[in-house]
């Protein structure tokens, strides 16, 4: 496996002088292509921190930040967006689907912004909702869709641009635990069958189950940081 992320040494504070907090503390991380990691711990730990840095959405106050051994921190606003909108696949807590728009131009949103052609969309668009399990369903509104469809919605827009690495903040927070359990069915068929690295943020033990590496945040710190053993075990017996 090779490298595809490394932060070194990266501290965010946010806000000024009196009023000012940091968020992180100087983290190193490193995460292979193809890997599925969780990162867990306790609220206000630094873990949104550290996926808004690592997505690209926001800049960290001091450190490095390698994506490719490219250096992102050395990366002005407009190749950043670049690296984010043809690297990056995000999928967040709260589904974030536009709501007076079909599943489908929902999935197809962020080609348009990469200014490919109708055609080419909707193609891509189609494959994507068929990889997530919603074939047939791209011309319903998130409003007519379960919670656990529209999240699976989320994940196609996610996709649909073949990302390197998808980040995803807490994308079960808000599903039931059968839910919940087939959205990280989905996720581990996207690492394992498409080899997309996976990254998530999840409070939920269980969850953190399906990554093969968990990584525990604290006060800005990395705590701890294991290889999931049991499936690893699984894994080498299937
Ligand atoms: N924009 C901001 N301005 C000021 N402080 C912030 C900002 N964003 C986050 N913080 C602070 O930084 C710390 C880390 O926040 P962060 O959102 O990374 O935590 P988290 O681990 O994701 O927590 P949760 O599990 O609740 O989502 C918190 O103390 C938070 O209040
Ligand atoms: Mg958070």
């Amino acid at each position: 496996m090779s490298t595809l992320i490394e932060l070194r040494d990266i501290t965010k504070i946010y806000g000024q002088g009196q009023a000012s907090f940091k968020a992180l503390h100087g983290v190193n991380m490193s995460i292979e292509q193809g890997d599925f990691v969780a990162i867990m711990g306790p609220s206000g730990s630094g873990k949104s921190t550290a996926m808004n840095i690592l997505g690209c959405l926001d800049v960290p106050t001091d450190g490095e930040y390698l994506f490719s051994d490219v250096h992102v921190e050395a990366l002005s606003r407009n190749e950043r967006a670049l690296l984010r909108r043809h690297y990056l696949g995000f999928v967040f807590q709260g589904f974030n689907l536009l709501a007076r728009t079909s599943a489908q131009e929902n999935v197809e949103l962020p080609l348009l912004y990469r200014g490919e052609s109708s055609l080419d969309r909707h193609a891509a668009a189609e494959a994507a909702l068929r990889q997530v399990g919603l074939e047939g369903w791209g011309h319903h509104t998130p409003a007519e869709l379960s919670g656990g469809q529209q999240q699976r919605v989320a994940i196609a827009r996610a996709i649909v641009t073949n990302p390197t690495i998808l980040l995803a903040d807490e994308p079960t927070g808000n599903l039931d635990t059968k839910t919940s359990n087939e959205i990280m069915a989905l996720l581990t068929s996207l690492n394992e069958d498409k080899g997309i690295t996976v990254l998530m943020v999840t409070h939920e033990p269980d969850m953190a189950e399906y990554a093969k590496r968990i990584i525990h945040f604290v006060d800005g710190n990395i705590d701890s940081d294991i290889r999931n053993r049991a499936i690893d075990s699984k894994r080498s017996v299937a």
